[in-house]
């Protein structure tokens, strides 16, 4: 690399750890950064992060997720995957200088198992910053006024770790807690709802909010209006193509060669099943093998299929009235494909 290149990359590395320091107070910071500079001997933006993390340990909402899961752990799901790596630089300095605006986040809905979680996980390592895991349920109850205490400590947790993903799974279920709740305190529940939504339309800190909802008929129109989230994206079961993704993935996760299976066929045989679902059944196969001291083959996850009843199946009826919801209001996560085509062609008739 010539001293240009290496000059440029300096300026890079600098900035990261700034941007990480961020937040921090001077003290903090020159403690962060004498450590990263004892573990690594240079200044990096990941043990700077994880120093600030700590802080989160004192807000009892919120979780710091250590993860390892990237873009590679998720089988399909294409267009999501674009989406977000179009941005991946967008907290950086130059996207600010650029004029780019701040992103708010991400809510990606669609049936249990289908990677809806992993994906949210996922976003912390593409933005490389840190992943904050928000328990909504416990941010009601309590004394009066406690629950807009809780938010109000929640976000400015959330603002001084900034930049970082902050994550709500399930919303609807947090949000199901706050409708229930809202007949005996007083609506309290609802305000609390209705603040967070304001926090997501005014933020202007680098907070990327990432949630997820198995079921959007629990979700209130509010949330899903143009102006809170950047993108609602769909997930629907896996097409073929991306199951044969999944297995690979899921293959190569429990330390197999995937080439030693016939992966093509596998997806074939797995239409219907979730990404949760193959590799449940999967590791069901290498229990039977381990019994017989050999290793999983294409027979034995044969053999695993031939009573297994698909959660699709089970619930036909939601996942076409999801589907139906979805249509024109978000966004596919995975692009059309012959089986996307077919999928529609079932939905019409
Ligand atoms: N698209 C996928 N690619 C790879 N693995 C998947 C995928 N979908 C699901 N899985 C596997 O199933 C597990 C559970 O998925 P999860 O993300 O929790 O589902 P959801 O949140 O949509 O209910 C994941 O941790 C992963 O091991
Ligand atoms: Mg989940």
């Amino acid at each position: 690399m010539n001293s240009a290149g290496i000059h440029s990359l300096e300026i890079d590395v600098r900035e990261k750890a700034v941007e990480a320091a961020s937040g921090l107070t001077t003290i903090e910071a020159e403690n962060a950064f004498a450590l990263s500079v004892a573990e690594t001997k240079t200044i990096t933006a990941t043990i700077i992060a994880r120093e600030k993390a700590q802080a989160v340990k004192k807000n009892g909402l919120l979780e710091i997720v250590e993860t390892k899961e990237s873009l590679n752990s998720i089988g399909g799901l294409d267009c999501l995957k674009d989406w977000l790596v179009r941005r991946k630089d967008a907290f950086s300095q130059r996207a600010i200088s650029y004029g780019l605006p701040a992103l708010k986040g991400l809510l990606i809905l669609g049936l249990p198992g289908t990677g809806k979680s992993l994906t949210a996980k996922a976003t912390a390592a593409v933005f490389n910053v840190p992943l904050l895991k928000l328990d909504a349920g416990k941010l009601y109850g309590g004394l009066v006024g406690q629950s807009e205490a809780n938010l109000r400590s929640v976000i400015q947790t959330a603002e001084t770790i900034a930049p970082c993903c902050l994550w709500i799974d399930e919303l609807e279920k947090g949000f199901a807690g706050s409708k229930s709740s809202g007949s005996t305190d007083g609506g309290n529940g609802a305000r609390v709802f209705g603040s967070f939504l304001s926090w997501m339309q005014e933020k202007t800190k680098p907070v990327f909010v990432v949630a997820t909802a198995n079921d959007v008929s629990q979700l209130p129109p509010e949330m899903l209006r143009k102006g809170r989230f950047d993108e609602l994206f769909y997930v629907d079961l896996p097409d073929d193509t991306e199951r044969e993704a999944i297995w690979r993935i899921v293959i190569r996760k429990h330390r197999r060669d995937p080439n030693e299976y016939d992966l093509r066929q596998l997806s074939r045989v797995t239409e219907g099943l979730t990404g949760a679902e193959i590799e449940a059944v999967y590791l069901e196969a290498m229990f039977a093998a381990f019994e017989r001291s050999t290793e999983p083959t294409d027979l034995d996850i044969a053999s695993v299929l031939n009573g297994f009843v698909p959660l699709s199946r089970l619930m036909a009826e939601q996942i076409e009235g999801l589907r139906k919801w979805s249509c024109g209001r978000a966004r596919p996560a995975t692009s059309a494909s012959p089986t996307s085509e077919r999928k529609l062609r079932k939905l019409e008739v």
